[in-house]
């Protein structure tokens, strides 16, 4: 009898601590101490056993109960506690959670993004080129004589010998002509570089959309449709063009392209490109029959576009990186 009443107390306490929930706990209690419990089921046999053992036995019962209770208690002001770290150490799930600055596309990538779409549109495909250029494909391979301003160091960041830092995207036109045969249909958006002073329509750093199409009967015509086209879609369909007369070195007749825009309630003509048919010199570098082949070619300033799109009023606003006004395009 005292070896069971023994082991009934060492399962209890055992399973007592091994409780991990207020109902695991009631569980224990009720299998040990309840109606039907293990130790009611010996304290039953106590009566049969004779009055000497009969009191030893019931001793030992009444102080295993006690240690039962006691072990029951004490856990459950365990788990209790325990309870009590975990709620407070868990996160409140009610509280609005913290948000991530989530960035955008930066004004000037929105603009040149939505022109990429516009000629992709007019089954242009965009390519690109080199920032760091030869002085070949900037100025010679495109007419440019030796004695022209833009051949100068004044006006073109030098990197050494005839390495320089392009000073539009035109020599990609010879880039790409070198490589493929007409039809010839992309554009080239990139960085370029002029050492001008920064103020709020210069920037030394700015953006070029490149054109260029060359094919058996390519026409003027097609160059102010394309452009026409291409204004509308970026401004809108009522914007009016203006094509004035102009030079450019590898472009004959060549033109500078105004777009009609309000400006501050006011109606302004803005030069937004310049544009014109590819001169046969330029053909003739590349090694295509100007007999044969002809073509237009334009480029046009992609931070101009933004600043009208957007209504900026300063070219620099857009390379400064300051987030109060980045945040609002
Ligand atoms: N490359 C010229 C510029 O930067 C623009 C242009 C491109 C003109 C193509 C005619 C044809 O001013």
């Amino acid at each position: 009898m005292e070896a069971e009443l023994l082991e009934v107390r060492r399962q209890a306490i055992a399973r007592i601590e091994g409780a991990l929930t207020p109902d695991e706990l009631e569980l224990a209690r009720s299998a040990y101490l309840g109606r039907s419990g293990a130790l009611k089921a010996l304290t039953g046999r106590l009566g049969a056993l004779p009055p000497e053992e009969r009191r030893a036995a019931g001793r030992l019962a009444n102080e295993i109960k006690a240690a039962i209770l006691e072990a029951l208690a004490a856990r459950e002001e365990a788990l209790q506690r325990i309870r009590g770290q975990a709620a407070r150490a868990a996160a409140d799930i009610t509280v609005p959670g913290e948000r991530r600055p989530i960035g955008h596309e930066h004004p000037l990538r929105q603009a040149e993004a939505e022109l990429r779409e516009v000629f992709a549109r007019l089954g242009f495909e965009a390519v690109e080129g080199p920032e760091v250029e030869l002085a070949y494909y900037n100025f010679e391979a495109l007419n440019i004589p030796a004695e022209h301003p833009s051949h100068d160091s004044f006006d073109t960041f030098y990197i050494g010998g005839d390495i320089l830092l392009r000073s539009h995207t035109s020599p990609v036109q010879v880039r790409v002509m070198e490589q493929r045969k007409p039809p010839i249909r992309v554009v080239v958006p990139g960085r370029v570089f002029r050492p001008d002073t920064p103020d709020a329509t210069h920037s030394p750093v700015f953006h070029q959309i490149e054109g260029l199409v060359v094919g058996e009967d390519v026409t003027f015509g097609d160059l102010k449709a394309v452009l026409t086209m291409a204004m509308r879609e970026l401004f809108g369909p009522n914007t009016q063009t203006r094509f004035r007369p102009s030079f450019f070195p590898f472009t004959e007749p060549s033109a500078e392209v105004d777009v009609c825009c309000e400006i501050g309630g006011q109606q302004r003509w803005l030069e937004l490109l310049g544009a014109g048919m590819v001169h046969p010199k330029v053909f003739q570098a590349v090694g295509y029959d100007p007999e044969r082949y002809t073509g237009f070619a334009f480029g046009m300033g992609i931070d101009r576009v933004a600043l009208l799109k957007f209504g900026i009023p300063d070219i620099r606003l857009l390379l400064e990186n300051d987030l109060r006004f980045l945040e609002q395009f």
